[in-house]
């Protein structure tokens, strides 16, 4: 059922929770991504800002999506140092305000969230595909959704499509030459080394075909 609200408000906190415990469980890992080519703080900083994140969604006042995830975003704009601090937080403040007022979403607001979430990182960060960031991931993976959900696909299918591309997108970052934040002061010697905030944002969206495995079961 391409388009009907498939995704309820309790499956956007289960994936937000879902992505807060991957974190936690991959924090040493996404730190070791970024002893290579950064300041060795990504799995600290996520898991900081995800954790302060958890602690704020039981004391929301209602079910409105749009207002979680930009409380989602305010938590880690005010928790989370470094780059992917303003940046994730921008991609869910722009999330959630193209989801606000709505108690359940479909593929079609799931893609125009998406594309108003990377335009934030876009506007904030200046980086483009290629440039070795999380857009290598996100924008494959906002493109897949795109794709499916114009060819009709199943939500099931279409997170499916997305997480691939989302960890081709993560994989391509290996051979780039960094060209923006931190890492991109390294020059070629960035290139043969994962990126760490691609790999936390296949993370985030692998987290939500996870969670939303019920709700594509039912759609
Ligand atoms: N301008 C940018 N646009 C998009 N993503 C960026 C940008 N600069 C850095 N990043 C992402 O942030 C990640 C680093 O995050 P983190 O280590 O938490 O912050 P910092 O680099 O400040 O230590 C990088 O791996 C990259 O994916
Ligand atoms: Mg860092």
């Amino acid at each position: 059922m391409n388009g009907a609200a498939a995704i309820s408000y309790d499956d956007v906190v289960a994936w937000i929770t879902a992505f807060a415990a991957s974190v936690r469980d991959q924090k040493d890992y996404l730190t070791a991504l970024d002893s290579a080519i950064g300041d060795a703080d990504h799995g600290i900083n996520m898991d900081r800002g995800f954790q302060a994140v958890i602690a704020k969604l039981p004391g929301l006042p209602n079910r409105d999506i749009g207002a979680a995830l930009k409380s989602v975003g305010m938590t880690l704009v005010s928790t989370v140092g470094g780059a992917s601090g303003p940046l994730y937080g921008t991609f869910f403040l722009q999330l959630g305000a193209a989801t606000a007022g709505h108690e359940a979403i479909g593929l079609d607001e799931l893609v125009a969230g998406l594309d108003a979430g990377i335009a934030g990182i876009q506007r904030l960060g200046k980086a483009d595909l290629g440039d070795k960031t999380m857009l290598d991931t996100l924008l494959p993976a906002r493109d897949a959704l795109r794709e499916a959900a114009a060819s009709g696909a199943s939500l099931g299918d279409a997170l499916a499509r997305t997480v691939g591309a989302a960890e081709q997108g993560m994989l391509a970052t290996t051979p780039l030459v960094a060209r923006k934040g931190r890492a991109s002061y390294l020059g070629e010697r960035s290139a043969g080394h994962q990126d760490p905030g691609a790999t936390s944002s296949y993370l985030l969206l692998k987290a939500a075909a996870d969670a939303w495995s019920g709700a594509a079961a039912a759609s």
